[in-house]
């Protein structure tokens, strides 16, 4: 039986750990070849050398320019083509507007919204010339409404989920759709490091979620691999929910 992404050629940024992590081991498991991209070289070498020949591990930095030209000429003599490119790496920094200054601010921007810039502008060409592709870049519920005391994050998420609807019209005429994913709290190591003190699920963030816990890891890839797949042909442009109902309505 052939899997989702059979004979696809994909790239997940922040897959040493976390949501990328899980990303990479569903598409390797639905059939792609997947370039395992992050800053964290011993954990994202482990995970390469773990999933065997479908994958291998690129040291990229998504916020500097000249790391994703070599990632990309690592594609193109590699693997050959590019089919899928999600933008996933992200960063949490805690702050309200008082009390977060602007380095800060850019910090958070760089990773979160310079990145996926970046990583769509170099990845572009490449899906083009591969007759189509699929970009998902990995928002928030923070992209969709405001949180207090996470302004920077809020911010680079909102901007994520509007420069998606840009680059999908720009994109679609070449066949490349462009999604964004919208997770609420999620059990990763991003989580656990922001909130030390209050174990994922069971402080305030569980019981903002209408479903009552927290997303896994692996639901969030499940999407992202819906997404990246032919099966989502006609979606391009979209916000999809990962969420437990929290965007849904007052609760
Ligand atoms: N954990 C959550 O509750 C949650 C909720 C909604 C959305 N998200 C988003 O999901 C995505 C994945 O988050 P996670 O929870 O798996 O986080 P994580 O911290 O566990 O993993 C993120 C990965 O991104 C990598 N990374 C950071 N900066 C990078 C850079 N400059 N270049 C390349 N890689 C870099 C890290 O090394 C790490 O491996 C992020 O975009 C995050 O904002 C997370």
């Amino acid at each position: 039986m052939s899997g989702a992404l059979e004979a696809k050629v994909a790239l997940v940024t922040g897959a040493a750990r976390g949501v990328g992590e899980a990303t990479a081991r569903r598409f390797v498991a639905e059939g792609a070849r997947v370039v395992i991209a992050d800053v964290r070289d011993e954990l994202g070498r482990a995970l390469g050398a773990e999933l065997g020949s479908a994958a291998r591990y690129e040291h990229l930095d998504v916020t500097a320019e000249t790391s994703w030209a070599a990632a990309m000429d690592g594609v193109r003599g590699g693997e050959g083509h590019l089919d899928v490119l999600v933008n996933n790496a992200g960063i949490l920094r805690l702050g309200t507007l008082l009390d977060t200054d602007p380095e800060t601010f850019l910090e958070v921007v760089r990773v979160n919204e310079l990145g996926p810039f970046l990583g769509m502008r170099a990845a572009a060409p490449l899906l083009i010339e591969a007759g189509g592709g699929s970009i998902v870049n990995v928002s928030s519920t923070q992209g969709l409404e405001g949180f207090p005391g996470l302004v920077a994050y809020v911010a680079s998420k909102f901007a994520l989920t509007g420069m998606t609807k840009a680059v999908a019209l720009e994109l679609a005429q070449h066949g490349v759709r462009v999604n964004s994913v919208h997770p609420t709290g999620i059990r990763t190591p991003m989580l656990a490091e922001a909130f030390p003190s209050a174990p994922p699920g069971a402080g305030a963030a569980g019981s903002r979620i209408p479903m009552g816990r927290l997303c896994t890891p692996e639901e969030v890839a499940a999407l992202i691999c819906f997404l990246a797949s032919d099966e989502a042909s006609m979606s391009t442009g979209g916000q999809f929910v990962i969420d437990g109902g929290s965007t849904a309505g007052p609760h």
